[in-house]
């Protein structure tokens, strides 16, 4: 926070200080439980905002209301062109800057990135078996993917996680295999109950693996400290995070379905057309694109931008009620939205 920013606090108390970008609602994968097969239907690129106009959102974020972390999501961010031109902007700012990535572009872009000023990145991996991988993403890229992450971590751009959505008969059986490898490789493993935000809308509870049995599985064949001192504290980071006893890293479960961690959420999300929502589950948004572009002279746009995110958040909700008979999906599906 600097003398002349402002905390923005939500109905409920909670502090908002962290900020997802969506730069593009595409992406090279069509992973099941984020897309449909076909039929996505993409924003024209006039929707999409501009590098301009994401930065000055950002830059207002930070200078008026203190944010601290600033991530760069999609659909898949890599594929948007000269992405490093977005960061190099972001990178002005003083903020935990990181991105979430498929990882298939990181060989060719890491390097640029963390010369650009990117700090680190999520990479999603959720299976190390070829035809699984191939599967669950509808691309042959598992090869690319594993030389994504090597080039994440050759680049800095650590600590170096790896995201793992894991569904029940699909790839729960690769949860200790995945763990070896992120203990082997040094980059810490973030396993994801399976939210439903899929693209055919075919998610049921029965699919979620519960991250209490998640972690009951890694710790059977390497042991976490558990209980007290065993838990990194993470602040609002929404993974529980433990250590291996034998102090070969951490890794960490993200219990979004079965133990919300909505009553510590420091969230908000831009959409790549420029909308403003304040969970992944809301149902209501704030078009912040019609402000961007209403004619509004740089000091008036920005007073307008911070009203409009003021009221926004004025909107959030305590928590999303997923597994309970009044829960509503949202219309959009994950790449839609911005993970
Ligand atoms: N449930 C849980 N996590 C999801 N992600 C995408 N869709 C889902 C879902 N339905 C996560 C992926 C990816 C990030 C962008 O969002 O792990 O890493
Ligand atoms: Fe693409 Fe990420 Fe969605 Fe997979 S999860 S389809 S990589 S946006």
């Amino acid at each position: 926070m600097t003398a002349s920013s402002a905390p923005l606090v939500d109905p409920y108390g909670r502090r908002v200080k962290d900020l997802r970008i969506s730069v593009t609602d595409r992406c090279n994968f069509r992973c099941t439980y984020c897309m449909p097969e076909e039929g996505m239907k993409w924003l024209p690129r006039n929707e999409v905002l501009t590098y301009e106009e994401l930065a000055r959102v950002a830059t207002l974020c930070v200078d008026r209301f203190g944010f601290e972390a600033i991530r760069i999501t999609g659909g898949e961010p890599t594929i948007r062109s000269h992405l490093s031109r977005l960061v190099e902007m972001l990178s002005r700012l003083d903020v935990d800057l990181a991105m979430t990535t498929n990882g298939v572009k990181l060989p060719e872009l890491a390097h640029d990135l963390a010369a650009a000023g990117l700090r680190r990145v999520n990479i999603s991996l959720d299976s190390l078996r070829r035809d699984v991988f191939h599967r669950l993403t509808r691309r042959d890229d598992l090869h690319r993917v594993l030389a994504g992450v090597d080039a994440a971590l050759d680049a800095g751009l650590t600590p170096v996680k790896v995201n793992c959505v894991v569904m029940r008969g699909v790839n729960d059986d690769e949860v200790v295999d995945l763990a070896a490898f992120g203990r082997d490789k040094g980059v810490g493993m973030r396993f994801i109950e399976f939210m439903p935000l899929d693209g055919d809308d075919s998610w049921s509870m029965a699919d979620v693996v519960p991250a209490q049995e998640i972690l009951d599985r890694i710790d059977a064949v390497f042991p976490l400290v558990r209980g007290t001192g065993g838990e990194v504290a993470g602040g609002a980071e929404p993974a529980d995070t433990y250590r291996y006893a034998d102090g070969a890293g951490d890794v960490g479960v993200i219990a979004s379905v079965t133990q919300p961690f909505c009553g510590d959420c420091d969230r908000v999300r831009l959409t790549a057309e420029g909308r403003f929502r304040t969970c992944l589950f809301a149902l209501d948004e704030h078009d912040l694109r019609p402000v961007l572009r209403g004619g509004l002279a740089a000091g008036e746009l920005d007073d307008a931008l911070a009203a409009a995110i003021e009221a926004a958040v004025g909107t959030k909700w305590a928590g999303h009620s997923i597994g309970r008979v009044e829960f509503v999906r949202p219309p959009r599906s994950m790449s839609q939205i911005g993970g």
